[in-house]
């Protein structure tokens, strides 16, 4: 199986995108073989500075890497170093049905938010279904909100295959239930765009600060409290194994448990798992050409792939 996967460098990454994103990748990259890309041409979408987009671009490589992906076992690229893509997304833009892009929820959503209505954003899905068919993907882990982007990379790949023979596989999202949406602070999804967020590798007093602000109900430390209802427990059970979750459950369902007091443990748990990444970061900061190495092999590689399938591509529709 090969699986492929894309986060946009448009910020801090957070536990929605460790949780929903990050951990399925990485641990997929244990038996299949797994593509990963930073997705900088489709972050031109939200950010327009050019210093900005270079800061995240570098952060995620980062992030990635330091939180355990292995550049022997996963293709990790940069999106941009992979110009041809864009030769296969015009090509895909030809089958596509402008209504198939109309229904895009994420396209709807972030007009909503104040970005702007362009041709890059309405596009957006179409870039994606490139990324995806390029290297004949057959699965694509990715969190709830982007389900419908790969139902749209199928729409069109059977399109360009019906109408001009069999040429791209047909590839699946998957998506773990469990994490499906991991709230923020709110409540809401957590996501950068609503600042809700708690980040991987923010300073500890920041994160604690965050921490802080989960939104909870009003009730007493004395009265029980429902576990499955409270956005505290929910991002706690992310990260306590079976044993600690079902206790903190049964805390809160005997009373006598404050928010103050999950709240820390909460921040106690994130620490703890993020600490060895942490560790890992800060060396890997210290050294940006081999950073860049494995982002170039990647590329390479990538490039492989893609090119086999822009040729195919081409003489399928008489290019060549
Ligand atoms: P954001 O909403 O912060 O802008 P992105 O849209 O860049 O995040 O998402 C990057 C990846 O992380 C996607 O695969 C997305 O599904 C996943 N993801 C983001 N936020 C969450 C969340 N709160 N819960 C689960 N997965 C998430
Ligand atoms: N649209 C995805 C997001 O916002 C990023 C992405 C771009 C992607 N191309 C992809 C994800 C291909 C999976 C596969 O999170």
């Amino acid at each position: 199986m090969r699986a492929l996967s894309g986060i946009q460098p448009s910020g801090k990454l957070h536990l929605g995108n460790y949780f929903g994103m990050m951990k399925p990748v990485l641990e997929l990259q244990q038996k299949d073989e797994t593509f990963l890309f930073i997705a900088n041409y489709h972050a031109l979408t939200s950010v327009n500075e050019a210093a900005a987009l270079r800061a995240h671009t570098r952060d995620v490589a980062l992030d990635f890497l330091a939180c355990g992906l292995d550049p022997e076992r996963t293709v990790f690229y940069r999106q941009s170093d992979l110009p041809e893509l864009h030769e296969l997304a015009w090509l895909l833009s030809t089958v596509t049905p402008l209504g198939l892009l109309e229904r895009c929820h994420s396209y709807k959503d972030k007009v909503a938010k104040g970005l702007a209505a362009n041709h890059g954003l309405f596009a957006y899905p179409v870039l994606m279904a490139a990324d995806i068919l390029a290297v004949q993907a057959d699965i694509v882990p990715v969190g709830q909100d982007q389900k419908q982007h790969v139902e749209v990379t199928r729409d069109i790949a059977l399109k360009f295959n019906q109408k001009f023979g069999e040429t791209f596989k047909i590839p699946k999202a998957v998506i773990r239930e469990a994490v499906a949406v991991v709230p923020g602070l709110d409540g809401r999804k957590m996501s950068k765009s609503y600042n809700n967020t708690i980040e991987l590798f923010a300073p500890p007093a920041a994160a604690r600060k965050a921490i802080k602000n989960i939104v909870t109900d009003s009730k007493t430390v004395a009265d029980p409290k429902d576990p499955a209802t409270c956005n505290v427990f929910a991002l706690y059970a992310l990260l306590a194994t079976e044993p600690e979750r079902s206790a903190m459950a049964e805390r809160y369902r005997a009373g006598g448990l404050g928010y103050g007091e999950v709240k820390e443990a909460l921040f106690e748990k994130i620490q703890a798992a993020f600490a060895p990444f942490r560790r890992r970061r800060e060396e890997l900061e210290k050294d940006p050409q081999q950073v860049e190495e494995i982002l170039q092999r990647g590329a390479a590689r990538a490039r492989e792939e893609l090119r086999k399938t822009l040729k195919a591509a081409r003489r399928a529709v008489g290019l060549e």
